[in-house]
């Protein structure tokens, strides 16, 4: 007997699943359309639902019903705002699988396919970068292998943004648990850095104004040559370099810093190099692309998000390190509750990791990569930069628009004239009218209507629909 009613629930969400992408597919629907949230409050019943319970077949099929005429469609090939996957199908079937199965397994005892997988994905992911993998405990190999990587799954790049620096802080200052900051320590991040790192640095108390921006060219990239003055002047000011920071790639316009350089003067004056590669690291996988992350193997740790291009869906990132002591003490409490000494077939990664319970995030991805392929990845990562290239090119043959930069990734930024409100009020009647959704920037102290070219259907047929909507915006509101 399958527990309330599993089986015919499930079939009633399969199918109003299957008929929405559908619907996405067929491209007939508006991509966006947002409700005032008090009538979509009300129009699911939430309340009735809450205080009474017993949904039933009937009811699950009119709230999905509902449901997903609120959702925003990213299968809808004119989704293109932000940097949120597209999820292959069987990846979404990973969501499903972990949310009926619940192995939260932050300890082995709790998931050991689970964490077998996310072992195995971040062993892929540490040999990708060059590094060496772990070896798996218990077999002959452990006593051989001595330096080795390491790392964990985490809820988002966020999280693993603040799980390499915390582990970056541990290296330098083994005592920090104990003692706390000392009061002197700075890191350096690229003027492009993803907001995460800021707030990191606020997180765990460094003070945010100890996070500096180092000097960048005009498009926005670490200049590597003036790092080591910096690095001076800060040392003379009494302030200890905790890490440095480079981008593969920035948030705004997608573009990589120089990696080899920089992981040279931190090798040079030994400092932590932590390469911010959520958004990117499709090119550490796909040789087509793999100079854009040319000296990544020098870096301590990486972080990647495989909710971004790795068509996964949320949430699914790893921090990875490449000596696996840095990972294992970058948080030295203790929960003896659930970490003693333990003979056990398999490996906690409980300790890596700032959450408890953890997803079985492994499985998504390895779903996702398991209906691709290491070839069908690359494939739908370099159909998307070349996209974004003929894009580029397209718009720098027309008079009324402009691109800040040749992307380097599937991030597109473009503006019609130059006032900065006019992008915005442009990008609110597309998302009004609903045939498009696409995200906006600031960049080189300009304001950007930006597309993240992240969803395998779109075309530049499609793109030069959207900039025909959008001059067409633009000309109305030169009227009004
Ligand atoms: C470069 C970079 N780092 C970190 C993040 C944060 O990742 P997440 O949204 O998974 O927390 C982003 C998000 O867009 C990003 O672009």
């Amino acid at each position: 007997m399958v527990k309330e009613n599993f089986r015919s629930n499930s079939m009633i969400a399969l199918q109003a699943l299957t008929d929405y992408l559908e619907d996405c597919e067929n491209n007939q629907i508006p991509v966006i359309h947002q409700r005032h949230i008090s009538e979509i409050i009300s129009d699911l019943d939430l309340d009735q639902f809450v205080k009474d319970g017993g949904m039933s077949e009937v009811s699950l099929q009119k709230f999905l019903e509902t449901y997903l005429e609120n959702t925003t469609r990213l299968h809808h090939r004119h989704y293109m705002a932000h940097q949120v996957s597209v999820p292959h199908t069987l990846g979404a079937l990973g969501s499903f699988i972990n949310g009926v199965t619940n192995n939260a397994m932050a300890i082995y005892e709790m998931g050991p396919s689970a964490t077998a997988i996310e072992f195995f994905m971040i062993n892929w992911m540490l040999e990708k970068i060059g590094w060496t993998p772990s070896p798996i405990p218990g077999t002959e190999n452990t006593k051989h292998v001595q330096a080795y990587g390491g790392g964990v799954m985490t809820h988002g790049g966020s999280l693993a943004n603040l799980t390499a620096l915390t582990a970056a802080r541990s290296a330098m200052f083994p005592d920090v648990w104990r003692d706390g900051n000392p009061g002197d320590i700075v890191v350096l991040v690229p003027e492009q850095s993803h907001y995460s790192l800021k707030r990191t640095i606020g997180i765990i108390g460094l003070g945010e104004k100890n996070c500096i921006s180092m000097p960048a060219d005009e498009d926005g990239r670490v200049l590597p040559a003036q790092i080591p003055a910096l690095i001076d002047k800060l040392e003379n000011n009494g302030k200890r370099i905790m890490a440095i920071v480079g981008n593969a790639c920035g948030t705004a316009a997608g573009l990589y810093d120089p990696l080899e350089e920089i992981g040279a003067i931190c090798q040079e004056r030994k400092i932590w190099f932590h390469v911010d590669a959520a958004h990117g690291a499709g090119a550490i996988v796909c040789e087509e692309y793999r100079h854009l992350v040319r000296g990544i193997r020098s870096a301590d740790s990486v972080i990647w998000d495989a909710h971004k291009m790795f068509r996964t869906p949320v949430l699914c990132a790893a921090v990875l390190v490449k000596d696996h002591h840095h990972i294992e003490h970058a948080f030295s409490q203790e929960a003896s509750y659930l970490v003693h000494d333990k003979e056990q077939p398999g490996i906690d990664l409980m300790m890596r990791a700032v959450e408890c319970t953890k997803s079985g995030l492994g499985l998504k991805m390895f779903l996702s990569l398991a209906a691709m392929g290491e070839k069908g990845l690359c494939d739908y990562i370099s159909s998307r930069n070349r996209l974004a290239i003929d894009a580029a090119n397209y718009i720098n043959n027309l008079d009324d628009f402009e691109c800040p930069v040749m992307p380097e990734t599937c991030i597109l930024c473009f503006r019609i004239g130059s006032d900065n409100r006019r992008q915005l009020e442009i990008r609110k009647i597309l998302l009004q009218n609903g045939h498009y959704y696409i995200s906006t920037t600031l960049y080189k102290n300009a304001r950007w209507l930006r597309c993240v070219l992240i969803n395998p259907d779109t075309t530049l047929d499609d793109l030069k629909g959207l900039f025909a909507e959008v001059r067409k915006i633009n000309s109305e509101l030169d009227q009004n």
